[in-house]
């Protein structure tokens, strides 16, 4: 093996493409060669649905599915949930002791959904300091490697700032530094090819989607406003369409042969949306039924869950003892 991996998501909705793309994918590749857990961080994500706890009970499941469905294996990989690891919270309590408010203000990540959650003026405690709650995930583990996103890499630097500190207040080398692991593609954009793909902006396309659903998101998506007859060149740059086909098309010579004919012109979108459907399809209609599969044992799900429950303690509760002898806080 060759190290520890931590990574997870939010429990607060279903996995999309983007997900897929930015960090499943590695994660399907890497449970081989590492020991990989994966949190389901059910207590991060109350941090902006505190007001809603019931989403966070139905999606951890929800998401479990799409892990199981996409290639994740619950016997290579050790899935479980935050909120029923308490050692997580201990270790994120003495954390806060060394990490300043004005660090965790400066957090690109963090000011943005700010901004978008309009907590402007009043910003809850829970939600200003996730970031520490993050890196007591990671170090509870001992993870050197984390295949996240490109949003969560100031999560990273902030974890590796509690690293430098905490081994040299307590004058011992208890942590080493983390890693990130960025996805080669770059981040999917949604099909509004606006924004980012993102379940809050409505322009996500779903693990779980039907294929109506499917259809009906590829007919909308975004391509280029200047192709208006089908004999006029068109654009590949900012053409959401040909993104897509280039993150999932696996033909790369078709793919080519599409791009050169759409530059020179005479290839319309509803062509090269009926081949993006058909290579989305072709991913999506065996994970579909996969997650179908699963869905049908709820019982297998549940003992997955603990079973990964008790896994992930025993090594956060070692941890957490080494964390307490450094801080002389083992009193007895
Ligand atoms: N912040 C991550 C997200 O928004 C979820 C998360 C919680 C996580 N703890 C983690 C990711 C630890 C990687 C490592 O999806």
């Amino acid at each position: 093996m060759k190290g520890t991996i931590l990574t997870g998501d939010r429990p607060t909705g279903p996995l999309h493409l983007g997900h897929y793309v930015g960090s499943l994918q590695n994660r399907i590749r890497l449970q081989d060669e590492y020991e990989q857990f994966i949190i389901l961080a059910d207590a991060q994500g109350l941090t902006d649905n505190f007001e809603t706890p019931e989403k966070l009970g139905v999606n951890i499941f929800e998401v479990l599915l799409d892990y199981l469905a996409v290639g994740i294996d619950p016997n290579k990989s050790t899935i479980f949930i935050q909120s029923q690891i308490p050692e997580l919270a201990e270790l994120f309590q003495y954390f806060l002791n060394i990490v300043t408010l004005g660090r965790l203000q400066q957090n690109p990540t963090v000011k943005l959904e700010m901004r978008e959650k309009n907590f402007s003026n009043s910003i809850p405690m829970g939600f200003l300091s996730y970031p520490v709650s993050q890196a007591a995930d990671i170090l509870a583990f001992k993870a050197n490697l984390v295949p996240v996103g490109e949003d969560q890499c100031p999560m990273i630097e902030q974890t590796n700032d509690i690293v430098s500190k905490f081994n040299q207040i307590y004058r011992k080398e208890i942590f080493k530094k983390v890693e990130p692991l960025l996805s080669h593609t770059p981040r999917l954009s949604g099909i509004d090819g606006k924004n980012k793909m993102s379940k809050s902006l409505g322009n996500a396309i779903y693990l779980s989607d039907s294929y109506a659903e499917l259809s009906k998101k590829v007919k909308a998506m975004y391509t280029d406003p200047h192709h208006l007859k089908v004999e006029d060149p068109g654009h590949l740059e900012g053409n959401t369409v040909f993104e897509f086909i280039s993150a999932f098309g696996h033909d790369l010579e078709h793919v080519e042969k599409l791009k050169q004919h759409y530059i020179t012109g005479g290839l319309g979108d509803g062509v090269v949306k009926r081949y993006l459907l058909e290579i989305l399809e072709d991913f999506l209609a065996p994970v579909r039924k996969r997650r179908e599969d699963f869905s049908k044992d709820r019982g297998e799900l549940v003992r997955i869950l603990k079973k990964g429950n008790t896994l992930a303690r025993a090594k956060a509760a070692s941890t957490l003892d080494e964390v307490k002898r450094a801080m002389s806080i083992n009193y007895f």
